[in-house]
């Protein structure tokens, strides 16, 4: 687990990557995220219900020079990128524009340097050193968490004062504009907001929050990665994000509606007729659906009813499979073994799809005997190897003083 990644660890490998001449080091960690319910709700203007992971990525930061220089010298600004997790690296001129470079990881905190250029932060060089043990690539939000750790070193390191919440907005801006994935608000906000043994109901439309205790009891959430990678950017996301405005398009004349979640499911069924396309149909009745079972499920949880919170996250998965295909062989049979399982109130695919991880519900005692039973047969069947986290709903970003 990265949290329990000691300091001193993470010291000597900043050391072994920009030597260990310089200044003060300054430490800050940001986790992944799961969703337990309420998938591509957020683009939507719907409800969506996250919780941080034990899982993150950690930050060090050095600034090469004094931090708010006042000489008359322009000061150098080069911001120098490495990672424990990837071999690439970069050195970037922060006085030229910033571009994206091909499918690098550095593109994710440089996207969140643009935006606090456009915000005339007085940046200047630094050397940040990342790692993490969120898998990438699996639907947990290792890409936020880069893009919300950096939000918040840079903002508490120029004072820029920027609420927490701002950091996640800014944050999604980065994602959208530099990386060109054009996701909601989902991933940043749960990132950078989570509590410890909360899930944040948030409304991605007012983004009105509400931290709902995960009092699961005997019951705990076990995030299983299939092992199938899956690619977010240019992809079939940004397909989605456009099947979803086209639904919203036909149905606003008859109900007024500028965002599909603004739409019940009666009225949707009252005018179902106006959605000729069966694709568009399928696309629209998956979003009114799911942020209605978002509702409900929030309230399941508020009331400690737990198995209904499952069954609702059953539904949920059949809607992503069905509805919305964004679901894969690997996460469905991930699903269909886990659902057999013994202790299981519940599992779904979690993010964005397309491969990643499921979400599961299960009884504590029974987490073992689901990974032993599961395993063999599902890597029979997909030829993967999946791993599994058991974790409790964690912190968002954070300081972390030494
Ligand atoms: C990705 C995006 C989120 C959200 C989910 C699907 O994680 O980044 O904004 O749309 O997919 O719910």
């Amino acid at each position: 687990m990265t949290e329990a990644l000691t300091r001193d660890k993470l010291v000597e490998q900043f050391h072994s990557a920009f030597g260990k001449s310089g200044g003060a080091l300054h430490h800050f960690y940001a986790p992944g995220r799961v969703n337990l319910i309420g998938e591509y709700t957020d683009f939507n203007g719907g409800l969506v219900l996250p919780c941080g992971i034990e899982r993150g990525i950690h930050l060090l930061v050095r600034f090469k020079s004094a931090p708010h220089n006042s000489g008359n010298r322009k000061p150098e600004q080069t911001a120098e990128f490495a990672s424990a997790n990837l071999p690439e690296r970069a050195s970037i001129n922060l006085a030229e524009p910033l571009v994206r470079n091909g499918k690098q990881w550095t593109n994710y905190p440089l996207g969140v340097f643009k935006e606090f250029i456009n915000l005339d932060c007085p940046l200047q060089s630094m050397q940040l050193y990342y790692h993490g043990d969120v898998p990438d690539g699996a639907g947990l939000s290792s890409s936020a968490a880069i893009e919300v750790v950096t939000a918040f070193a840079l903002n508490t390191l120029y004072s820029m004062q920027l609420p927490t919440t701002e950091l996640a907005l800014l944050s999604q801006r980065a994602e959208n504009n530099f990386i060109g994935v054009q996701c909601g608000i989902m991933d940043q906000f749960a990132v950078a907001m989570a509590t410890a043994d909360h899930a944040i109901a948030l409304n991605c439309y007012t983004h009105d929050y509400e931290q709902v205790p995960l009092e699961s009891g005997d019951y705990r959430l076990l995030i299983s990665n299939t092992g199938q990678r899956r690619e977010l950017a240019g992809g079939e996301y940004n397909v989605r994000v456009e099947e979803c405005n086209r639904a919203v398009e036909l149905l606003k004349p008859a109900t007024g509606a500028s965002q599909l979640a603004d739409i019940t499911p009666q009225a949707l069924r009252d005018n179902i007729h106006l959605l000729t396309d069966p694709l568009i149909r399928k696309r629209a009745t998956h979003v009114i659906e799911e942020h209605n079972r978002v509702i409900l499920a929030t309230g399941m949880l508020k009331n400690n009813d737990l198995a209904g919170f499952g069954r609702l996250m059953i539904d949920s998965h059949q809607s992503l499979r069905d509805n919305f295909n964004v679901s894969s062989t690997p996460l469905d049979t991930m699903v269909e073994l886990t659902l057999q399982a013994e202790g299981v109130l519940g599992s779904r695919m979690t993010g964005a799809g397309f491969g990643g991880c499921t979400v599961t519900l299960i009884h504590k005692d029974a987490i073992d005997d689901l990974i032993d039973k599961v395993t063999p047969v599902y890597t029979s069947k997909t030829k993967l190897t999946p791993e599994f986290y058991a974790t409790r709903a964690a912190a968002g970003v954070r300081e972390i003083i030494a």
